[in-house]
């Protein structure tokens, strides 16, 4: 952004997380109390966090003035193509973040923390100690699989540039990877490897063998929403 002093630009980058935050937590909320029979909270939460979402927008608009398309129709092929590479950037230097930074050192964190912990519950032996290292335990393991899941994010977005550039279609491989498969609703990908030792899948189970209850451990969805992964092919045509 251009003509603002650099604390109200950070003021708008923290005002657009915690308002995107809210949104996602009002409608954690909604489902919340739609589980619980409060239809009427439930929406409440869901019309806020529609709210807030316009809140977040309205500072992203200010802290991005060149991605604000107020009139699409004056700009030629050419601009539209450069807000759309924008964008795509913007995506990619977020996802890339995240599963070469971000996840993996949090991943790293929650090993350090679950250690410690280890060591807390051999003297002390108690009820909270136990819960605290299976919480983060837990978390070691959902932040070390959604660094796959970023990837694969980082690559389809990718994909989407090179083929706005020019460079061919956006693909997927022809063949998929012997062995794994992604969840078709948040992208986590099972890999026989390493199993899923906190559902009690151990590592080595292929995924044919693992039983029809047994839910993503990412988002819960059911096995049959998983399909053979086949990853972003930035070559296709
Ligand atoms: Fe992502
Ligand atoms: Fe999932």
């Amino acid at each position: 952004m251009a003509d603002t002093n650099n604390s109200t630009a950070n003021n708008l980058e923290a005002a657009f997380g915690g308002e995107s935050m809210a949104n996602r937590k009002y409608l954690f909320f909604a489902d919340v109390a739609k589980k619980l029979g409060n239809s009427e909270l439930s929406k409440l939460f869901r019309e806020t966090a529609a709210q807030e979402t316009e809140h977040a927008f309205a500072h992203f608009r200010l802290l991005y003035p060149e991605l604000d398309i107020t009139d699409p129709d004056s700009l030629s092929e050419e601009q539209k193509k450069t807000v759309l590479g924008r964008c795509l950037e913007l995506a990619i230097e977020g996802e890339t973040y995240e599963y070469t930074t971000m996840y993996p050192g949090f991943e790293a964190q929650a090993r350090r923390d679950l250690d410690s912990q280890a060591e807390a519950e051999f003297a002390e032996q108690t009820v909270e100690s136990k819960e605290h290292a299976g919480l983060f335990r837990r978390a070691a393991h959902n932040f070390g699989l959604l660094t796959p899941i970023e990837h694969h994010h980082a690559d389809r977005y990718n994909a989407a540039l090179q083929a706005l550039e020019g460079g061919g279609a956006v693909g997927l491989a022809a063949e998929p990877i012997a062995g794994q498969w992604i969840c078709k609703v948040c992208s986590m990908i099972y890999d026989p490897e390493a199993g899923d030792p906190d559902s009690g899948i151990a590592p080595g189970t292929p995924f044919e063998a693992i039983p029809d209850d047994w839910v993503c451990p990412i988002c819960g969805a059911r096995k049959s929403s998983f399909v053979p992964y086949r990853p972003v092919d930035l070559n296709a045509s």
